[in-house]
């Protein structure tokens, strides 16, 4: 449960006990789920861009993309440091959500970016989820900017719905 107290998680970063570092097994299970994530995100990304007819939208979602894209191999990368396997193709398609076969079957921008809205609401919550945890230091750090990312996206792609509107 994240209380909000902004001003002491310095401090409660100070007292945390290396022994509550979470071993590397549970690093590469946990590492593991956002990869599947990202592979979700990336999908639908890849979906979004094929459909959207707005060439300013497309390089923005494109733009996006590539940072999806940077997420999954930084995860990847993690993966491997805490001397694991990143999941294969099929390891993750168990974990794909609906995002890809809903953008398949719609049309128009909005609808487009409505069906991207519920995928980044996805993303979001589950790297708040992991910001949450206590990570090693360097694995923190990428989380922490891969959540800075998704939650610009998600911003940016409420407000391009807006203004279809
Ligand atoms: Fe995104």
């Amino acid at each position: 449960m994240k209380l909000t107290l902004e001003k002491s998680d310095e401090h409660m970063m100070q007292i945390i006990n290396e022994n509550d570092v979470m071993n590397s097994a549970d690093v590469i299970s946990k590492l593991r789920d956002l990869v599947a994530l990202e592979f979700n995100a990336i999908e639908t990304y890849e979906a979004a861009i094929e459909r959207l007819e707005d060439l300013d939208y497309r390089a923005k979602i494109t733009e996006f993309l590539g940072e999806h894209e940077r997420h999954l191999m930084e995860l990847c990368d993690a993966i491997i440091e805490e001397g694991g396997t990143p999941p294969d193709g099929g390891d993750y398609k168990q974990f794909l959500t609906k995002g890809p076969v809903v953008l398949a079957g719609i049309g128009g921008d909005k609808a487009i970016l409505q069906a991207m809205l519920l995928n980044e609401s996805l993303t979001n919550r589950l790297y708040e989820n992991a910001n949450d945890e206590i990570f090693p230091g360097y694995i923190q750090l990428k989380l922490k900017q891969a959540l800075g990312d998704v939650r610009h996206h998600r911003v940016w792609i409420e407000s391009a719905i807006e203004q279809i509107e």
